[in-house]
């Protein structure tokens, strides 16, 4: 376990914004920042990053959080998994607490993340072992990659073997379900006994952007050809190939830099190119370019160099690629490496340098290779053959989201291809209906989901008291301890809103034999084991502070601390009279309406029963609230 205090210290020391952004695309905001929301889908920014309060919230879905609660959203990872990753980032060393040392090790204990980073672990160790010299030999004679490479990506190596890792998993502990979930294994057709599923290949595992291992790729060392060249992990929740991007993880930094990120189609190219020098490259690992990957390119950059391997295949790709990079209003450039090459052979024959300077001379605007394709495709002094290429690249430009873009590059097909402006112009409108049509029956589809249930009312009073509370935190320990000695007077009507409370008092006593130690509020939020809580909770701290607020409404100039107290005791004396009260407005009523000589007088004798403790009640308070203030 993570001891809190130094949870708090990784929370301090990493900064939300910077976080955020490896994910998201942030855009300034005032002094906060913005961005589509990842939480759903949305075409006006409804999500905020508060960089005073280290919290963010998506004001579409209401979800809401601090930067742990944000990295386990995106990188799918329990509690300890995140805090380990932010760690991580920012050059904190926690395997001290996280290595777990003689301690027996339960099934349930693991989770699929700890025996992914297990596996990639014992593929590295195996490239180094006598059974992986054949792994070895192969990446670094025949594809020529250096010791630091293979370090740095986490290369690896599966032995020649049925059992290789499923013995040493036994071995370590690691449960079996895990195995067969990541697909790491392999039922026989009796389904008795399981077999490795990656045998005798290099292992490349596969990064999130946050660096977490989420799956594998593993290229055979088998010469024939039944043996499929390259075997990924079986999609899961954590491994979705479609929205990854190989290298990602280590590009992404170089490509903000660069303000360009090379796209290539395999892993190889990736390693190659970063090997180069080359540090902004990322492979769409095989298949075609989804949106997805697409959109994630945009957090990053505009500007995408199309660099698939120099053959029809590769070609076609790159067609139906620059469409979906267009639609996500990214800029393709295509760069047509000389026949038979891909990006790893030519890197490796001709240096960085070499490559750069032909990257530079050779690229094509999207438009320049649509029609060298085509061109070079069909005969274009045949005017079906040319129609139906322009057809192909107005279709391809109406996808562009912006209209001044598009009008620049029917002007540059218009002088290409000799056509008047106007003849464009009519085809792109119609192209566009087109689209419009299919948005639309897509955005019904969509309006047709259930609409997120309403949140349930939290009373003013309430709001009022939890936020003094939550705010005071940052002030000390008084209003806690004042809590905590009159938890059993208060019971919140609001359900999260007790969990709150309750969470609050707990870890106060947590830590109540220590006077110096603090809770850290932004940390705390995290850990509230109801996520309805923790966005409620990190919802109110973004608020105007409630010290703020009562400075502006009255007079007095005391510090932070003690209006944020004298706010706190205000609602909860309201919160204990407001029952009090309702009782009685609602013994008022009753009495109004009985008919009964005698039961009426009953009632009303209960009445002034209620009415002398409900005067008892807040002068107690009162006096007791007077002394507190006085002696704070
Ligand atoms: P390629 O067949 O072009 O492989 O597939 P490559 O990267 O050039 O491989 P080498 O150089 O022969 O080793 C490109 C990418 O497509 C994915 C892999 O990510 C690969 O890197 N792929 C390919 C698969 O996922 N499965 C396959 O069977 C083939
Ligand atoms: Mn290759």
């Amino acid at each position: 376990m993570i001891p809190p205090a130094v949870v708090d210290e990784v929370r301090q020391t990493a900064d939300i914004v910077e976080v955020i952004s490896d994910y998201l695309k942030l855009q300034p905001s005032g002094r906060n920042y913005k961005a589509l929301s990842p939480f759903t889908v949305e075409k006006t920014p409804s999500f905020f990053v508060f960089p005073d309060n280290q919290i963010y919230k998506c004001f579409s879905t209401g979800k809401a959080g601090n930067i742990f609660s944000f990295v386990m959203e995106m990188e799918k990872l329990s509690f300890p998994e995140a805090v380990e990753l932010v760690a991580r980032r920012s050059g904190f060393d926690l395997t001290r607490f996280t290595e777990k040392k003689n301690e027996p090790k339960s099934a349930h204990e693991e989770s699929l993340t700890e025996t992914l980073r297990w596996a990639a672990k014992f593929f590295h160790g195996k490239l180094a072992s006598s059974e992986g010299k054949t792994g070895y030999a192969y990446l670094e004679t025949e594809r020529g990659l250096t010791e630091k490479t293979i370090k740095s990506f986490g290369l690896g190596y599966a032995p020649d073997a049925w059992d290789r890792l499923f013995t040493a998993a036994k071995q370590a502990g690691i449960p079996q379900e895990h195995l067969l979930d990541l697909g790491l294994i392999t039922p026989n057709k009796q389904k008795n006994s399981w077999y490795d599923t990656f045998r005798n290949r290099v292992i490349f595992p596969i990064f999130s952007v946050g660096g977490q291992v989420v799956g594998f790729g593993g290229r055979t060392l088998e010469k024939d050809s039944q043996t499929p060249k390259y075997l990924n992990s079986q999609e899961s929740k954590l491994f979705e190939k479609s929205k990854l991007l190989y290298g990602l993880h280590a590009a992404k930094n170089e490509i903000r830099r660069k303000e360009t990120a090379i796209l290539v189609e395999g892993y190889m190219d990736v390693l190659a190119l970063h090997q180069a020098g080359l540090t902004n490259a990322v492979a769409s690992c095989g298949t075609s370019l989804t949106r997805y990957q697409a959109k994630i390119l945009t957090r990053y950059t505009s500007r995408v160099l199309f660099m698939y391997d120099a053959d029809p295949a590769g070609q076609k790709s790159m067609m139906s690629g620059i469409d979906i990079l267009l639609a996500e209003n990214l800029t393709p450039f295509v760069i047509m490496l000389p026949k038979g090459d891909d990006p790893d052979s030519f890197v490796r024959r001709e240096g960085g340098q070499q490559f750069l300077q032909f990257a530079e001379e050779k690229m094509l605007s999207f438009l320049d290779f649509q029609l060298r394709f085509f061109m070079e495709s069909g005969n274009f002094g045949q005017p079906e053959i040319k129609s139906k290429a322009i057809r192909t690249m107005v279709h391809t430009i109406a996808l562009i989201p912006d209209r001044i873009r598009q009008e620049l590059y029917l002007q540059e097909l218009s002088k290409k291809l000799d056509i008047t402006l106007t003849a464009l112009k009519e085809l792109l409108g119609s192209e566009e209906a087109g689209e419009e049509k299919k948005r639309s029956a897509v955005e019904n589809r969509r309006d047709a989901s259930p609409p997120p249930k309403p949140e349930a009312e939290l009373s003013v009073l309430e709001k009022t008291f939890l936020k003094s509370l939550l705010e005071s935190t940052l002030y000390g320990n008084t209003v806690l301890e004042f809590a905590a000695s009159h938890e059993e007077m208060l019971e919140l009507p609001h359900q999260v809103a007790q969990q709150i409370f309750a969470h609050l008092i707990d870890r106060y006593q947590a830590i109540a034999d220590n006077p110096e130690e603090r809770i850290d509020i932004t940390t705390e939020i995290g850990l509230f084991s109801n996520p309805a809580s923790r966005d409620l909770a990190a919802s109110l701290l973004i608020e105007q502070p409630v010290s703020k607020k009562w400075l502006e409404q009255s007079n007095v100039h005391a510090d932070n601390a003690k209006r944020c107290l004298a706010m706190f005791l205000d609602a909860f004396k309201n919160l204990i009279l407001e029952p009090l009260v309702g009782q009685k407005n609602r013994l008022t009523e009753s009495i109004r309406l009985e008919n009964d000589t005698e039961r009426e007088i009953e009632l009303l004798r209960e009445k002034i029963v209620l009415d002398k403790k409900i005067q008892k009640t807040s002068r107690d308070l009162k006096k007791m609230i007077t002394t507190i203030l006085e002696n704070s």
